[in-house]
């Protein structure tokens, strides 16, 4: 059997959270392979709305295990509060969710390295989310680091005290001053580990390819979104992991011949959160409206997402890089009651009109050219089916479908569960 992927495929926060937890009645295994509490995934349902982090999305279902896979990392002490969420709602975790081995752990001293980072940076910051992501994957490409499966050896302190001590003389290297109380936030972590240590520990990579021999439907669980990938995406504002379908095959231990379906999720225009180019983006009402109708504030730090229109030439790019075999267009609702709508059809780069994502796209060297659309006015949130669909949102599709080669083969109209059109 093969292993799915579902991916975003612009700048994170597509609803990558909600179309797993839709999808997770037809798969055994839901596996998360890279990124980690910097994701921010929100699932409705019942009236309840979860956010997630680092927990696979498949986590609300009896029947589906949850595997969070070696190429994620992992903050102990946010793991827990994530748990502790889920102890809340009486969500028996502990035979479903299980954990790699070599899933790197994210240290107090990590987050104080991120953000003494992003300061000493000023106005050229990333806008990371200071959850240590990118000096945890700094340490595990510089074989420094921690990992879930060191927890299980005796001298697992001592390694822990290791690197601290490491961390600490980085910190001083810092031309700014980061305030924290290490004795506090090393109680907090071990408080993390000592709940972590609940769960499972596994050999994740072993585990998946015994399942897909026993012909278990697995589907994989991307997180932040392809723009955002440490080689394709906008460098250096990116995240540290490979969110693209390769990151997959490295994140889980699962080979590029076993992938099956590449889910690419899609917001019906693009939102960012951070800094970085943006050539779409929007300062006038329309941006305005698509920030406050689609409640456009990060999931995991609240910050104000910006908005603008869809990039068509950034969509393709993702498309051709993850190898997209089926498209997911959500918050099309959101839309609903513009006069016309824009997506970017080309970009003029240094002069000349072209198609493809180029090496920069920052405002200097970037304008954008659009073709421009009816809107439409009905209200979507309450559709079931595609043929309820307004005629003026079919085109936009269509149009969509033409261009990226890709069929759209869900519609999302709200944040709920039940909102949620399949297309044959
Ligand atoms: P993720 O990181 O990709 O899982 O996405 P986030 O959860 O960070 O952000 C998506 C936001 O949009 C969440 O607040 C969702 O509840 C919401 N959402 C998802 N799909 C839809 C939709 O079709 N319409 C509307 N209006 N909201 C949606
Ligand atoms: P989900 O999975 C949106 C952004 C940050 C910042 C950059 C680097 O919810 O889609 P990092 O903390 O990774 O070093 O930050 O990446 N970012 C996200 N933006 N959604 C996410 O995840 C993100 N994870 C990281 O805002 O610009
Ligand atoms: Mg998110």
């Amino acid at each position: 059997m093969a292993v799915d992927l579902l991916l975003g495929l612009q700048w994170g926060d597509e609803g990558k959270g909600k179309i797993v937890d839709v999808l997770t009645k037809d798969y055994d295994i839901i596996a998360r392979f890279q990124g980690g509490p910097n994701a921010g995934h929100t699932l409705i349902f019942d009236g309840t709305k979860h956010v997630l982090h680092t927990i696979p999305s498949g986590i609300f279902h009896k029947t589906a295990m949850n595997v969070v896979g070696n190429g994620v990392v992992i903050d102990p002490v946010i793991f827990k509060k994530e748990l502790e969420n889920l102890d809340k709602h009486k969500i028996d975790y502990t035979s479903k969710l299980l954990i790699s081995r070599k899933a790197h752990l994210i240290l107090p001293t990590h987050r104080l390295l991120d953000a003494a980072s992003e300061t000493s940076k000023g106005k050229a910051k990333i806008g990371s989310t200071l959850k240590g992501i990118g000096p945890t994957y700094m340490d595990k490409t510089g074989r420094n680091g921690m990992r879930v499966g060191d927890l299980e050896l005796e001298n697992w302190k001592e390694k822990y005290d290791a690197l601290t001590e490491k961390h600490l003389k980085m910190l001083q290297f810092f031309d700014v001053q980061v305030e924290f109380n290490l004795d506090e936030l090393e109680a907090e972590f071990i408080r993390g580990i000592d709940k972590l240590r609940n769960l499972q520990f596994i050999d994740s990579e072993e585990y998946l390819n015994q399942a897909i021999k026993a012909k278990k439907t697995i589907l994989a669980e991307g997180a932040q979104g392809s723009l955002l990938d440490i080689d394709f995406g906008t460098y250096p504002f990116v995240t540290s992991s490979n969110t693209t379908a390769a990151g997959a095959c490295t994140g889980l231990g699962v080979a590029p011949n076993k992938i099956g379906e590449v889910y690419g999720i899609f917001k019906a225009y693009t939102t960012r959160v951070g800094s970085g180019p943006f050539p779409t983006e929007l300062f006038d009402k329309d941006g305005e409206t698509m920030a406050s109708v689609g409640h456009e504030f990060g999931a995991t730090t609240g910050r104000p997402r910006r908005c603008g229109w869809l990039d068509l030439v950034a969509l393709k790019y993702a498309v051709d890089v993850n190898g997209v075999t089926q498209l997911m267009m959500m918050k099309g609702d959101v839309l609903s009651g513009f006069e016309s709508l824009k997506i970017c059809t080309s970009y003029v780069y240094q002069g000349k009109e072209i198609t493809h994502f180029p090496y920069n796209i920052e405002p200097e060297n970037i304008s954008v050219k659009y073709t421009e659309f009816k809107g439409w006015k009905a209200d979507l949130t309450g559709m079931t089916n595609q043929e309820q669909l307004p005629k003026n949102l079919l085109d936009y599709i269509a149009f969509i479908e033409q261009e990226t080669g890709v069929p759209v083969t869900i519609v999302s109209v709200g944040p709920d569960r039940k909102q949620t059109i399949t297309r044959k």
